[in-house]
Order: structure tokens, then C-alpha cells, then sequence
């Protein structure tokens, strides 16, 4: 019963996985996860036939030297002429073993040139920095004020290189864009590089690959692909300060914001918030997720982030604020308001 239970979620985590955006074996995006796929299947159909032919083997050969009831197992005399096509078979396939391996290792290294070689003259470059356990987004720009900094959000165009520059504040994570390129360590004090294409747009899901501690499955992050033009606009629209409240709520929402913990690790372009320990606000309601793509970005998980985030992520470096119930409402309202 637990075995066919075990069967029925492996086969429902499959399904899952084929739906969303977040797999290596399915809709690759990009040329170098397809490169990646590519070599995937080769190597798993290899490995079938492997397997197929090694149980074929041991069976028959158990069958043929099956010895029932009280026999004895017969000492067989050591014949050379008997053993003769048996030595040949099995030269024949450690050759053919050999053989394989090495076309196995020529077609990676191949394959491993081909999804690191995209170069370009003029690429979108994003800087990528993990943090525990959130992403940061930069999107450099020669005049700093027009530098884009978000968190837990990729937005990337199609049918453009990307070089991605990699970075961490604490401990080792991993960038995984599974659609679209494979794993790419952040170290901390050591800055790499990476590129890629996505060719589809969509929305991708991302997840940190190499294990940072407490909430290492709760770092996740969204990439959007989209159309040149409308990344354009994202950007344009992420450049801006944050634009004053005008309702009363929302107004009275960034007087607690300012006079609170907020501002002690939060930045909103704009205000007097400046802290860079956590997330940047400056565009927070246009996301779709809060807490590195663990809850949707709606004013109930808000006020539920805010109240207590130790619930929802144990571990996370954000305290909870038992902020008075009018106050919490203000906030979010504050929080809603920035576009
Ligand atoms: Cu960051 Cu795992």
C-alpha cells in the first residue's frame, strides 16, 4: 500500500513537474538547455540499453547454470576451446564499453563548450547576488542612478544574450534556471560570469541548487521573459523612485514604514529608507510573489510576512512586527500602493 502510494506521488510530482516551468527534460527555452536536454536523453537511452543488456545477460546465464533440488553444483574443468567465444564475447564488449565511455566524454566536453560559449558584443548584463535566503537583481547602469535593484524578480528579453555576474553576501547558493541554463554556484568574495538566450517567452520558475541552511528550499525566484519592448518598460518603470501616497491610508501606511524596524534593512527609492540588508521595496507591488517566491504577493500574506515571519520561513533573517492592527492595515495599504 505504501509502495503504490509512494508510486502515485512520484508520478503526480512528474505531472507537476511537466506544468510548470521548471524542469530540465521538458520545453527547454534556450539553446544551452537544450544542449543540456540534448545530452540528458543521450546518455539516459545509453544507460537503458546498458541495463537491459546486462539483466538479459545474468538471466540467461542463471537460467542455463540453474542447478535445483539436492544437487551439488558441478566443478567445472578449466577448457580452454569451451571458453574461447565467451573471452571473445567479453573482450567485444569492454571494447565497446570503452568506446562509448569516450564518445560519452568527447560529446560533453563538446556540448560543455557549446553552452558556455555565447559571446556578444553588447549583452543585457544583470548581477545576481544570494543572500539568505532572498535574490537580489541588479541591472548595472554607467550612471548609478539609473541602476535597477529588485529582489526575487528576473525580467529578462528574448532573443538577447544575457551575461548574468554572480555574487553572494553570505554562503555558497546556486543560481538554477533548469529551462533555460544549468546550475551556477555564488561563492562568496568571488565574482563569475555566465551567459545565455532565452528564446521563449514565458515565466520561468528558478531555485537556489546548493544548500545555504535553514530556508534553502524557500529560495526561489521568478524570471520573466518578455518581449524586448516590454522589458524595456519594466525597466524604464523600475528606474523610477517610488511615487508618494496619495490616499490617507497609504499616506499614514509609510509613517509606520518609517518610524518601524522597516527601515533598519529595507530600501524604498524615494524615502529615507536606505538599508540594504534586505529586499528593495522601491517596486514591491509589482510582483508577483513576496518571501523569494514562496507566497503570492497578496495583502493577506503580507500582513501574515509582516506579523510573523518566522511561521511562514523559520530561520528567515526577517522579525516579526506585532505592529497595532490599524497600523499593520496602513502598512499594507503603503506597501500595495507601490507600483
Ligand atoms: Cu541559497 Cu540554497
Amino acid at each position: 500500500m505504501k509502495i503504490t502510494r509512494a508510486i502515485g506521488y512520484a508520478v503526480l510530482l512528474m505531472i507537476a513537474g511537466c506544468q510548470s516551468n521548471h524542469s530540465v527534460v521538458s520545453s527547454s527555452a534556450s539553446k544551452q538547455a537544450g544542449d543540456i536536454e540534448w545530452l540528458y536523453w543521450l546518455i539516459f537511452w545509453i544507460c537503458l540499453v546498458v541495463f537491459v543488456l546486462v539483466i538479459a545477460f545474468f538471466a540467461r546465464a542463471s537460467a542455463k547454470s540453474y542447478v535445483g533440488g539436492e544437487q551439488m553444483a558441478p566443478v567445472l574443468p578449466i577448457d580452454e576451446e569451451r571458453d574461447r567465444p565467451a573471452k571473445i564475447g567479453i573482450s567485444i564488449a569492454v571494447g565497446i564499453t570503452i568506446v562509448t565511455l569516450f564518445v560519452i566524454l568527447a560529446l560533453s566536453v563538446a556540448k560543455g563548450k557549446a553552452v558556455a560559449g555565447l559571446t556578444s558584443n553588447n549583452p543585457i548584463t544583470v548581477q545576481v547576488i544570494g543572500h539568505q535566503w532572498w535574490w537580489e537583481f541588479r541591472y548595472p547602469n554607467p550612471q548609478a542612478d539609473l541602476t535597477v535593484t529588485t529582489a526575487n524578480e528576473l525580467h529578462l528579453p528574448v532573443g538577447k544574450p544575457i551575461v548574468v555576474l554572480t555574487a553572494s553576501r553570505d554562503v555558497i547558493h546556486s543560481f538554477w534556471l533548469p529551462n533555460i541554463q544549468g546550475k551556477r554556484d555564488l561563492l562568496p568574495g568571488y565574482q563569475s560570469a555566465f551567459s545565455f538566450q532565452v528564446d521563449k517567452p514565458a515565466i520561468y520558475h528558478g531555485q537556489c541548487a546548493e544548500f545555504c541552511g535553514e530556508q534553502h528550499a524557500h529560495m526561489g525566484f521568478e524570471m520573466v521573459a518578455e518581449q524586448p519592448d516590454q522589458f524595456e518598460h519594466w525597466l524604464q518603470q523600475q528606474r523610477k523612485s517610488s511615487s508618494p501616497p496619495q490616499e490617507a491610508t497609504a499616506i499614514r501606511g509609510r509613517e509606520v514604514f518609517l518610524t518601524h524596524g522597516c527601515v533598519l534593512c529595507h530600501t524604498i527609492r524615494g524615502t529615507d529608507a536606505v538599508s540594504k540588508a534586505g529586499p528593495d521595496l522601491t517596486h514591491l507591488a509589482s510582483r508577483r510573489m513576496i518571501a523569494a517566491a514562496t507566497l503570492s504577493n497578496a495583502p493577506g500574506s503580507l500582513g501574515g510576512w509582516i506579523t510573523d515571519p518566522q511561521r511562514l520561513k523559520p530561520g528567515a533573517r526577517m522579525p516579526a512586527h506585532l505592529l497595532d492592527p490599524d497600523d499593520l492595515q496602513a502598512l499594507i495599504s503603503y506597501l500595495r500602493s507601490l507600483q
